[in-house]
């Protein structure tokens, strides 16, 4: 990031027209590809990204970071919350959505690399302390050692201030996979909130979760 995009408004919404078609058509390539890691097919709307951003700090310099950033339907949200000398950084896996983000999304910066290695990945940028982590990565679809394994690294880089979101499908939460993750949250987390979104499709739900035990 040049000096010019550190200062510049995080401000970068949803795109319409031929940008959405762009965006939808990126995600869908990586979907079809991918489609354990994406656990998707199309991106999070609107209404989503408005309310998961609620938990970004909007004053002080707080980092935040996303796992899973895809097309950046969340991040343009995330980046309009955050106040000048903000940190937003994405942890994404897929190539191609990577390159789409770097594109789109200029205020942030796009790390290349599994959520697994979220600690080294962290430590690579200077980063030992994080405010907000925002994470759509399908962990349902995860088994429950590299569920925990992420978790972990979440926790321990997690101010104690900190908010740790998750989203996940309705349908996934009713899921044993799902239901698991539920209670590893909960042995996890002292607070463990949660939110559902209506105006999406499938209606989805995230996870607020503080103070880790
Ligand atoms: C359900 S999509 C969510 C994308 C976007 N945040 C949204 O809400 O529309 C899951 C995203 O997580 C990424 N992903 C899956 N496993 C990952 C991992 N271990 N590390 C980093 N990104 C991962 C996928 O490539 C995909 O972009």
């Amino acid at each position: 990031m040049n000096a010019e995009q550190d200062h510049a408004p995080h401000s970068r919404s949803r795109p319409f027209g031929a940008g959405i078609l762009d965006e939808y058509r990126t995600f869908l390539h990586t979907a079809l590809r991918h489609p354990t890691m994406v656990g998707a097919a199309t991106p999070t709307s609107s209404a989503v990204a408005a309310t998961v951003a609620q938990v970004v700090p909007s004053i002080g310099e707080p980092v935040v970071v996303e796992l899973g950033p895809g097309t950046g339907s969340l991040s343009g949200a995330i980046s309009t919350r955050l106040p000048a000398g903000a940190r937003h950084i994405g942890v994404e896996l897929g190539e191609e959505l990577v390159e789409h983000l770097r594109t789109h999304q200029p205020g942030m910066e796009i790390v290349h690399g599994d959520a697994g290695d979220l600690l080294v990945l962290l430590d690579k940028l200077g980063v030992h302390r994080v405010d907000a982590i925002i994470s759509s990565i399908p962990w349902s679809l995860l088994v429950d050692d590299t569920r925990l394994h992420i978790l972990r690294q979440c926790t321990e880089v997690l101010a104690p201030h900190g908010a740790f979101t998750a989203l996940s499908y309705l349908s996934a939460r009713c899921s044993g996979s799902g239901k698991h993750f539920h209670q590893q949250l909960e042995t996890t987390f002292d607070e463990v909130l949660t939110h559902t979104t209506w105006l999406n499709f499938p209606p989805l739900m995230h996870y607020i979760c503080r103070r880790p035990i």
